[in-house]
């Protein structure tokens, strides 16, 4: 029977993070679950930082960003030797599951744990880049897209004022699930993203040329894997071809990551926490929750890792005919 959970957050952090870790809290307390909070990601792991989260002390978190366990990146835990120290102070601490908040590379690394350990895992995704094969949505994702679109309506306006060409970075890694989204809900005339790679710079300034002959104001939501290179030095390129055009870019950077959890994102915290206590008492395989078509779902999580998520390609087409003409 499991007694007492671990829960930690990894990786980028990601708005609703602190919704979902209270749903967890909550949720495990109804089932006479223990909970401790493991800070600092896999990192607090190996050192022993240990919180006892109880009801009360997940209270008046539910709207704030960040995560209240904080989080890194972990490189030791690559090692073998080191997860072996991980699972020794969970077993020190009593800890019979664990839950990861987090993204493909906490989940690599709570399936390796897992397997080598036999200790029940749930990964709940929760980035804002939104590339985890196994649900529609992770944590953070809608949040960062309403912060884009805040950042580029303003940029926008600007933009027209000035008749200018904008090209504004968005993050995602090397996925544009983040940079379609935004294209969408801002209007951007063109989107760029790893995975439809435009041949050359030259390619790139003829497709801007054409939508210049329509628009005077144009904005290009760059996706930062983009395989064209650094901003600064396409939009130096684009200026030097357009020289009657004021060419000009902006990244908009870690204001993606923060900020108050929005209505979807706090809505899937709490369903991704409350189910993932349900399904790590079962003590079965180690898995990654998910929402499918507004349902709650769960996958292998080695399959989920081992499985690339394919961008929303309709979108990315509806968008492109919808904002140009
Ligand atoms: O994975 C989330 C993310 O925000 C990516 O979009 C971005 O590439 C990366 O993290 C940035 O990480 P860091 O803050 O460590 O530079």
């Amino acid at each position: 029977m499991i007694k007492r959970i671990g829960i930690l957050t990894s990786g980028g952090d990601a708005p609703g993070m602190n919704a979902c870790i209270r749903s967890v809290v909550r949720a495990a307390y109804k089932k006479n679950i223990y909970v401790t909070g493991i800070e600092y990601g896999f990192k607090g792991l190996l050192n022993s930082n240990f919180i006892n989260l109880s009801p009360e002390s997940v209270g008046n978190m539910l709207h704030k960003g960040g995560t209240i366990l904080k989080t890194n990146r972990c490189e030791e835990f690559k090692q073998k030797k080191y997860r072996k120290i991980a699972y020794n102070n969970l077993i020190k601490e009593n800890i019979d599951g664990l839950i990861v908040l987090g993204g493909d590379g906490s989940f690599k690394g709570a399936s390796i744990l897992s397997k080598e350990f036999k200790i029940p895992v749930i990964g709940i995704p929760s980035t804002i880049d939104n590339d985890i094969y196994g649900s529609d949505y992770s944590i953070g994702f809608n949040t960062a897209v309403q912060t884009i679109m805040d950042s580029v309506d303003k940029i926008r306006d600007t933009a027209s004022s000035h008749e200018t060409i904008f090209f504004i970075e968005v993050m995602g890694r090397n996925s544009g699930h983040l940079a379609i989204h935004a294209g969408n809900v801002t209007g951007a005339e063109l989107i760029m993203i790893p995975e439809i790679k435009i041949k050359n710079l030259d390619f790139l300034v003829n497709k801007i040329r054409k939508i210049n002959i329509k628009k005077k104001s144009i904005i290009i939501i760059y996706a930062e894997g983009c395989n064209l290179g650094p901003i600064d030095k396409i939009t130096e390129y684009v200026q030097k071809r357009m020289k009657n055009s004021n060419v000009r870019f902006s990244i908009l950077g870690h204001i993606q990551r923060g900020g108050s959890p929005c209505e979807k994102d706090r809505i899937n915290s709490s369903l991704l926490g409350y189910y993932s206590v349900n399904e790590i008492i079962k003590k079965g395989k180690s898995k990654m929750i998910g929402i499918i078509n507004g349902k709650v779902t769960f996958l292998d999580l080695e399959k989920s890792i081992k499985t690339k998520k394919e961008i929303n390609k309709n979108l990315f087409k509806i968008t492109e005919i919808i904002n140009n003409y």
